[in-house]
């Protein structure tokens, strides 16, 4: 399986990278982040409302990686939103993590307020060079619609909750007919599901977690994933997903678990 996905740019992004969603202890975002990357992960989602870029920027100094051998994503807050605003957090999270550039910014959710100059903001970051991507998160069709109607660049990811549980086909379907690479985000439903009799089936055939097998379900739908952990072990688990294939079935088959469950909110909430 190909390690990386091509995104309408050209710009080359890792299908398989490092959930930051961990408000946790000093230094454990740090250490996670430095373990992930001696593991092998490249892709690092992080955002501002994680209050944790800076020790996202420590962890990856920490690697000694040159920077671009790692792909780093951070996304502009609700309450950031707007033009100027939006360039302002831009630069406020490059501080944090102590880079001049991030290779993907997103917007974080579709508020009301200020989206249009949002992306607009967005825009003039992209044509500056300052960022290699631009994308969005939580964007269903209807978003992406209005979005279409004054952008100038089609964003590069959608970022959205996609699990067997919350399969959604036509999300999905809606940004590869538009160019735009879809990113899943809660890969793991938080442990949710984890003794699910279909999933726990799945994963003793293959010897594998049923963790393992949802991140491979993610990414046999070519849909990036970033599951989260700051646990060494868990980590590494998360990341020994290469050697195994899910066959049709199996993947017709957790397709079918589709519950509506999510752990965020529902993005049609915010139209
Ligand atoms: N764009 C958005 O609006 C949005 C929203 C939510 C999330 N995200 C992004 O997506 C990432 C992933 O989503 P998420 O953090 O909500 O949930 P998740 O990845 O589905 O689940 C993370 C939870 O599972 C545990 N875990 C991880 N690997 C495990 C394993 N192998 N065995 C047992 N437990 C395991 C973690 O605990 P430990 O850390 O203790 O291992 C953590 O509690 C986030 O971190 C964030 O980067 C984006």
């Amino acid at each position: 399986m190909k390690t990386n996905v091509l995104l309408n740019n050209g710009v080359k992004m890792p299908l398989l990278g490092l959930g930051i969603y961990a408000p946790g202890e000093k230094n454990e975002v740090r250490n996670a982040v430095s373990h992930a990357l001696e593991l092998g992960y490249r892709l690092l989602d992080t955002a501002s409302i994680y209050q944790n870029e800076e020790e996202v920027g420590q962890g990856f100094k920490d690697s000694g990686l040159a920077r671009e051998k790692v792909f780093i994503t951070s996304k502009v807050w609700r309450d950031e939103q707007g033009y100027v605003q939006t360039l302002r957090a831009y630069d406020k999270s490059l501080k944090r993590l102590q880079t001049d550039y991030i290779d993907l910014y997103l917007i974080h959710w579709p508020v009301r307020t200020g989206l249009k100059e949002t992306w607009q903001a967005l825009e003039q970051l992209y044509e500056e060079k300052r960022v290699k991507a631009i994308g969005v998160s939580n964007y269903y069709e209807p978003h992406l619609k209005e979005l279409f109607e004054y952008a100038n660049v089609i964003p590069a990811v959608n970022q959205f909750e996609f699990s067997p549980f919350l399969y959604l086909p036509n999300v999905v379907n809606f940004c590869i007919d538009h160019k735009i690479q879809p990113e899943g985000y809660a890969p793991l439903v938080r442990g949710e599901k984890a003794q699910h009799p279909v999933l726990v089936d799945i994963a003793e055939k293959h010897r594998k977690s049923t963790y393992q097998v949802l991140i491979r379900w993610s990414m046999q739908h070519n849909v990036v994933t970033i599951p989260k952990s700051v646990n060494p072990d868990r980590i590494k688990a998360n990341f020994d997903v290469w050697d195994f294939q899910l066959s049709p079935m199996e993947m017709d088959s957790l397709d079918q678990l589709h519950d509506g469950t999510r752990v965020a909110d529902d993005p049609m909430t915010y139209l």
